[in-house]
């Protein structure tokens, strides 16, 4: 599909076209429990770089931000929470329609409860600003960073706290009021547990299954909680989680490849839609990857894989969106998809091929929402720190400055004409 031929693109006037961004990500200077972490862990991080991620792509691009400790640290990042109106003009200049960020947590409820009004104000006006230009704000409400007291009394591994989660949602969501109606209420839960319970790449770096087990159904129980709360404060308001989609397909047609795909597939998938999916208006998802399954193994093509070596697949979209819809039949809003691509060499390619998979889902009888890139700027993206770079706009961390690169310009060029259609 070429600029000029987009004819076969057609989607509804409503549909929500727009990027994504997290807030410990973007916005600088947090004090949450990644920022602790962050400074525990930098310097052993930038000396384990040089074996852990060697074999990268772009490894002689980036080995010198990957050996520094300063990479780790998420500091002051894009400033995104005092230059929010630059990247809210972003949007614009792609003519967007929709911006998903999440709220952190840690600045409004700084200590158990104590409300800070500032920060409060400064979400109030932040969504106000989007409205003023048109653009709907999907708001999350955790994405992967805790208050470091929320942390210190044993985070969701306890179902007791998930009592102070469901508070700051209720005075958030009450603050924000009618300005916003789309709500994810946590951020891909499975990933969250997996990296911090399992992997122990992200905090509290703990190793149990019973832990893993217990923050994943104490997040189902928080999920409900809070979408029971907000929808008795408005029933209007549309509440999902974020779900991370990975496509398992068996690379041959043997007996063992196929078996293998679909149990793994159900385990990425439904073990934990089926907790949540009955508190959710919508379905959000997120689609980064796919996986090539040979007997119980996987084995991935390697011709195309992005800074941080996951395989583009970007076209298997469309099988994730058609299984969850008919698995699950609730409308769904893509709430991220991208890749790590610093030299914007193939994000121009995997938004095609997106929306040419959006588009043969919608046809197949899927109900797709809405579109949100991730990212809209380049961000801290957790246990890799600064250097890859997921954003539509790329930041200069010592000056601050952000451009869009060139697969973004492209992009708003195909969304007026849609839009405009
Ligand atoms: C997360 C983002 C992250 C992105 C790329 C998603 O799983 O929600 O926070 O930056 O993947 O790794």
């Amino acid at each position: 599909m070429s600029e000029s031929d987009n004819s076969a693109l057609n989607f509804p006037k409503r549909f929500l076209w727009g990027a994504a961004t997290s807030a410990h990500q973007v916005e600088g200077g947090n004090h949450n429990q990644w920022t602790v972490w962050e400074l525990e862990n930098a310097k052993t991080k930038s000396v384990q770089a040089e074996y852990h991620i060697n074999e990268f792509p772009n490894w002689e691009h980036i080995k010198h931000e990957a050996k520094s400790a300063n990479n780790y640290v998420s500091d002051k990042l894009a400033d995104h929470y005092n230059r929010y109106d630059e990247d809210f003009a972003l949007l614009k200049q792609m003519d967007m329609n929709a911006y998903r960020f999440s709220i952190e947590w840690s600045r409004v409820e700084p200590r158990e409860g104590v409300w800070d009004a500032a920060a409060i104000d400064h979400y109030r006006e932040y969504v106000m600003s989007l409205k003023r230009l048109g653009i709907e704000p999907i708001v999350t409400l955790f994405h992967f960073s805790l208050p470091v007291w929320f942390a210190e009394m044993g985070g969701f591994e306890k179902r007791s706290n998930v009592r102070y989660f469901v508070r700051f949602a209720e005075k958030i969501i009450g603050e924000l009021g009618t300005n916003v109606r789309t709500i994810i209420t946590i951020n891909e839960p499975e990933v969250y547990a997996t990296e911090s319970y399992h992997y122990q790449a992200w905090p509290p770096a703990k190793h149990s299954n019973y832990l893993w087990w217990r923050v994943v159904n104490n997040m189902a129980y928080a999920h409900k909680r809070v979408a029971k709360s907000l929808h008795a404060m408005n029933r209007r308001y549309k509440i999902s989680i974020a779900k991370n989609s990975v496509y398992f397909y068996a690379g041959d047609n043997a007996w063992l490849s196929r078996a293998s795909a679909a149990v793994m597939q159900y385990f990425q998938d439904d073990y934990f839609v089926k907790k949540f999916i009955k508190h959710c208006d919508f379905l959000g998802v997120n689609y980064y990857q796919s996986e090539r399954v040979y007997g119980y193994r996987i084995h991935n093509p390697t011709d195309k894989v992005s800074d941080i070596q996951w395989t583009l697949a970007p076209a298997d979209l469309q099988y994730v969106l058609e299984r969850l819809h008919q698995k699950y039949n609730k409308p769904i809003i893509i709430t991220e998809n991208g890749l790590a691509d610093s030299e914007d060499e193939n994000r121009q390619w995997w938004i095609i091929q997106s929306l040419i998979a959006m588009q043969r889902a919608m046809k197949n009888g899927v109900e797709l929402r809405g579109y949100l890139h991730w990212s809209l700027i380049d961000n801290f993206e957790w246990a890799y720190g600064k250097w890859p770079r997921f954003g539509l706009a790329s930041i200069d961390y010592k000056t601050g400055d952000r451009a869009l690169r060139p697969s973004a310009r492209w992009f708003g060029r195909i969304i007026k004409k849609i839009r405009s259609a």
